[in-house]
C-alpha cells in the first residue's frame, strides 16, 4: 500500500484516484484552484461535477495548503491542466526531495529567455536536477476510465525500473501500464496530438480527415526526431493510440470542424465552445513563436498553417 498524494481534482485527477484507490493504496487528492471542484471532493457524497459519478468514500480530500509538501508520500501526482504547472513549480521550489512525481497534465512551455520548448519534466527539474519524474501519457478520456473501462497507458522514465514500480501502485485489470525511457518523445507526442487533433477534426468528410491523420503522424514523427525523442514514439499508445481518441472525439477536433466550416477561432469558440478550454489552442499559442521562427515550413505544413490560422485569427 502507498501513500498517493494526486495535486488536481479536474476529471483526470479524481478519474485517476480509482485505479489508485481499487488496489488499496491511501489517496489523498487536492486541488488549488476551481472552488466547483474543491466542493465536490469535500461533499459528503463526493459527487464529481465534471465525471458525473460519484468517487469512493475512502478517498480522502486535503485543502490545497504548503504543509501537503512536507509529509511523506511514495508517489505525487500532477494531474492539473497546463497554466496550474507553474504554481507547482512554485511550491516545489522549497521542497528539496525526491518523491517520486508523476506527471498526468499534458503540454510544453515555450521558454522566452532561452528560447526554447521545454517539456514539464524540463521545467520541473530547472531548479532541482535530482527529482525523481515519470510521466504518465496516452488515450485516456476521464470519464470513461471512471467507469472502469479497458484503459491502456504509457509511464515513462529514464530509468525503466522507476516506471515499472509506479506501474505496480497504480494498474488494475481495466487500467494496464506499458513501459517507455522515452520521456522527451512522449511529453513531445502527447503534447502536439492536441494541435494535430484540430487539423483532421477540420476535414469534413471520412476521407479528407484519413488524408490529414496520416500526413499528421508523418508531421508528428518529424517533430518528435527534431525535439530529439525517439521517433518510434509514433508508433506507441502515446502517438496513434492518443491521436486515434483525440481525433474521433473531444474537444480539439470538435472545434477543428468548426475551423473547416470556415469559422475563424474566435467567432466558433464565442457561438459553439464558449465555456470550453480547448487545450491545442493553447498549446498552438505557447509553441507558436518557437515553431514558425525555427522550423521549415516545408517540414511540418499542416502544423504552420494551424498555428497561423490560430495566431492571426484567420480562416483556415
Ligand atoms: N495523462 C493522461 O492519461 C491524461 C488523460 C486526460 C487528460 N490529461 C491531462 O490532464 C490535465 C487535466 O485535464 P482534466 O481533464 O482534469 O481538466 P479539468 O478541466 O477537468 O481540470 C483542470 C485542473 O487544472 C486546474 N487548473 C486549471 N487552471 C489552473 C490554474 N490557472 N492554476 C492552477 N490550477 C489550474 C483545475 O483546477 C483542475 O484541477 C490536462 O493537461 C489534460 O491534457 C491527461
Amino acid at each position: 500500500m502507498a501513500k498517493i498524494l494526486i495535486i488536481g481534482g479536474g476529471a483526470m485527477g479524481a478519474a485517476f484516484t480509482i485505479p489508485c484507490l481499487e488496489n488499496n493504496n491511501n489517496v489523498i487528492i487536492t486541488e488549488p484552484y476551481s472552488n466547483k471542484f474543491i466542493k465536490d471532493l469535500e461533499s459528503r457524497n463526493k459527487f464529481h461535477s465534471g465525471l458525473k459519478i460519484k468517487l469512493p468514500k475512502k478517498l480522502k480530500f486535503q485543502k490545497f495548503d504548503e504543509k501537503l509538501f512536507r509529509e511523506n508520500y511514495q508517489l505525487i501526482v500532477i494531474a492539473l491542466s497546463l497554466p496550474g504547472v507553474d504554481l507547482i513549480v512554485k511550491k516545489l521550489a522549497n521542497f528539496k526531495n525526491t518523491i517520486p512525481i508523476l506527471i498526468l497534465t499534458k503540454g510544453l512551455k515555450y521558454n522566452k529567455k532561452r528560447r526554447k520548448i521545454l517539456t514539464i519534466p524540463e521545467i520541473i527539474n530547472e531548479n532541482y536536477k535530482k527529482r525523481n519524474i515519470s510521466v504518465l501519457k496516452g488515450p485516456c478520456l476521464a470519464k470513461e476510465l471512471a467507469q472502469k473501462n479497458k484503459t491502456s497507458v504509457v509511464v515513462a522514465n529514464k530509468n525503466i525500473k522507476i516506471a515499472k514500480k509506479i506501474g505496480k501502485i497504480i494498474s488494475t485489470n481495466y487500467y494496464s501500464v506499458e513501459y517507455s525511457n522515452d520521456i522527451l518523445g512522449v511529453e513531445i507526442c502527447s503534447a502536439i496530438k492536441n494541435i494535430y487533433a484540430m487539423i483532421i477534426g477540420s476535414g469534413q468528410n471520412m476521407n479528407s480527415s484519413s488524408g490529414l491523420f496520416q500526413k499528421s503522424m508523418n508531421e508528428m514523427k518529424f517533430l518528435i526526431k527534431y525535439f530529439k525523442g525517439n521517433e518510434s514514439t509514433i508508433l506507441g499508445l502515446v502517438g496513434v493510440g492518443d491521436l486515434y481518441v483525440s481525433a474521433v472525439g473531444g474537444r480539439n477536433s470538435k472545434m477543428g470542424y468548426y475551423l473547416g466550416k470556415g469559422y475563424t477561432f474566435k467567432s466558433a469558440k464565442k457561438k459553439f465552445m464558449p465555456k470550453d478550454t480547448v487545450e491545442g489552442e493553447q498549446l498552438a499559442r505557447e509553441i507558436a513563436p518557437y515553431i514558425l521562427k525555427n522550423i521549415n515550413k516545408k517540414k511540418i505544413p499542416l502544423m504552420h498553417h494551424l498555428l497561423k490560422t490560430i495566431l492571426n485569427n484567420k480562416k483556415i
